[in-house]
């Protein structure tokens, strides 16, 4: 409070003078008028004179622009009965935007080329999403940046194949094995300049193995080869071995949730599951053909799914071996390779014939199929850990990178542009089974050969099909039982 201020006697240790008693007694004078004449008035009103008056309220927030360059706001009233062709302007609409999906489905991103062989594996970063690994047939390992689309280092890992290779969790190191029966740990980072190019670790084993992974968060790793054994870092023998009577097995997986679990595929046409701590094999599951690799669902990790020499794949409930979950058939070829999305919602396939296709987890067809003219057999796939990016490893020395969702816009998209996708991908599912708007999202042009060969199979089926409902139907009721699609590739459950 300032001292002297307007209405408010002053402190004054000396007579007051004659201009402080003026003040204060003005000032008392308008109080007093305005306890007498105003107080009253702004007193409650009783209940019965107040008046209710109904004023139109606007909220400047819901029509005032932000700035001047944005669009006029327009007041719109949501209620359906003022919208009677609602529906058939959102089926337009829906069709437009299926044909324009269609129109802007360019999935191929890139072409990483520079191995002087096939490209058989491909690994992951663990912690850098712009990091891949590649080994070739001839036993040399790059190390690409993916968004340069270049590589940064190379390194002779092996003589022979790279037949596998996993980054260690952490990120700073990573395993290969290969053809020359070695197993090698190399550090992440390149050498500095001058220094050689040299694994931190080398074990010699006695046979070939053929796959490799890496436990989640325990300096324990597994091969396979002859046997499925599992490695403690600092050894340099297994401190596990597994055998089930079986000459070889092709890859071995750790469970990415139930960590000491893990499942290997076999040449006998077998899948073993194991558990790390215990001594033997847990139980396997024998099918018609031979499994190339699986993939575990990293969200939903008691399923895992299977890359079948039969041109199918199976998912499979960990718990329950007898039957298949799901067939996945498009494929017209051996599937060599599959990954999951880390949604687990998706999984991309890798097959001989040529083609990479896309499944829905629970679909028995594909949603996709990716293929180029100069795209060979495809070895090895990845779907990369943003969910964004497929890459494909193939026979003609390229790693491929594509896109996962083959319409998406690349890039930072603007506000608007984000809610017009958005809408549009609304559109899109709710009218996703009127025929016309399904037949367009579905059309896929195919190889002309991929082309024929689904015809052939198709016909192929068709035929087994037809002769078994003869056989059927001239036997004794009951002595051909209908056996259904999934059990028909399962041979037995040995525990
Ligand atoms: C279809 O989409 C295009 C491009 O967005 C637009 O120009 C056209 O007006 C749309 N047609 C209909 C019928 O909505
Ligand atoms: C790859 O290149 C980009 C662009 O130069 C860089 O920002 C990124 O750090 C690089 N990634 C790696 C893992 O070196
Ligand atoms: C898309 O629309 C839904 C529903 O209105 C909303 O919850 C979501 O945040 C939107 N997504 C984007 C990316 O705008």
């Amino acid at each position: 409070m300032q001292p002297g201020g307007p209405g408010i006697p002053q402190c004054n240790a000396r007579s007051p003078s004659l201009f402080t008693i003026n003040t204060w007694l003005v000032c008392s004078l308008l109080a007093n008028i305005f306890v007498a004449i105003i107080f009253p008035f702004c007193k409650r009103v009783p209940l019965r004179y107040q008046m209710k008056v109904k004023v139109i309220a606007r909220n400047p927030d819901d029509y005032v622009r932000e700035t001047k360059l944005d669009i006029q706001r327009v007041p719109r009233n949501y209620d359906p009965s003022l919208h009677p062709f609602e529906v058939s302007r959102e089926y337009t609409r829906a069709l437009n935007a299926t044909k324009l999906e269609r129109v802007f489905a360019k999935p191929f991103v890139a072409s990483l080329d520079g191995h002087r062989d096939g490209v058989n594996c491909m690994a992951k970063h663990a912690k850098s999403l712009s990091t891949l690994l590649s080994g070739s047939c001839d036993g040399e390992l790059k190390v690409w940046n993916l968004s340069k689309h270049e590589c940064v280092r190379t390194l002779q890992a092996h003589e022979g194949f790279v037949r596998g290779m996993v980054v260690r969790y952490c990120g700073t190191s990573f395993f290969t094995v290969g053809d020359d029966k070695t197993i090698k740990q190399w550090k992440m980072e390149s050498p500095g300049y001058g220094e050689e190019e040299e694994p931190i670790n080398t074990i010699l084993g006695k046979t070939v193995y053929t796959g490799l992974d890496h436990h989640q968060n325990d300096p324990v790793f597994a091969t396979c080869g002859q046997q499925v054994d599992i490695w403690d870092e600092q050894r340099s023998s297994p401190i596990r071995s597994f055998t089930w009577g079986v000459d070889s097995f092709s890859s071995v997986h750790f469970n990415p949730v139930e960590t000491e679990l893990l499942a290997s595929c076999a040449s006998d046409r077998s899948i073993v599951l194991y558990d790390m701590r215990e001594s033997t094999p847990l139980k396997k599951v024998i099918m018609t053909m031979r499994s190339n690799t699986l993939s575990w669902n990293p969200m939903e990790a008691y399923y895992f799914t299977c890359a079948n020499e039969d041109y199918n794949l199976y998912t499979y409930d960990m718990r329950y071996l007898a039957k298949p979950i799901m067939v996945h058939m498009d494929h017209v070829s051996a599937v060599l390779d599959v990954d999951y999305a880390p949604t687990g919602k998706e999984f991309v396939s890798a097959s001989f014939d040529k083609t990479i296709r896309i499944f829905a987890k629970d679909g028995g067809h594909s949603r996709e199929v990716y293929h180029t003219k100069r795209m060979q057999h495809v070895i090895c796939i990845k779907w990369s850990a943003d969910n964004k990016y497929i890459l494909s490893g193939s026979d003609e020395m390229n790693i491929r990178l594509w896109k996962a969702n083959a319409a998406e816009k690349l890039g930072v998209l603007a506000p608007r542009e984000r809610e017009a996708a958005n809408y549009s991908q609304k559109l899109k599912e709710k009218f996703q089974h009127h025929p016309q708007i399904r037949r367009i999202a579905r059309h896929r042009h195919l190889p002309k050969t991929i082309y024929h060969q689904t015809k052939e199979l198709r016909v192929m089926k068709e035929a087994r099909r037809r002769k078994e409902k003869n056989v059927r139907k001239h036997s004794k009721p009951g002595s051909v039982p209908v056996v259904s699609e999934k059990e028909k590739h399962v041979v037995t459950v040995v525990k």
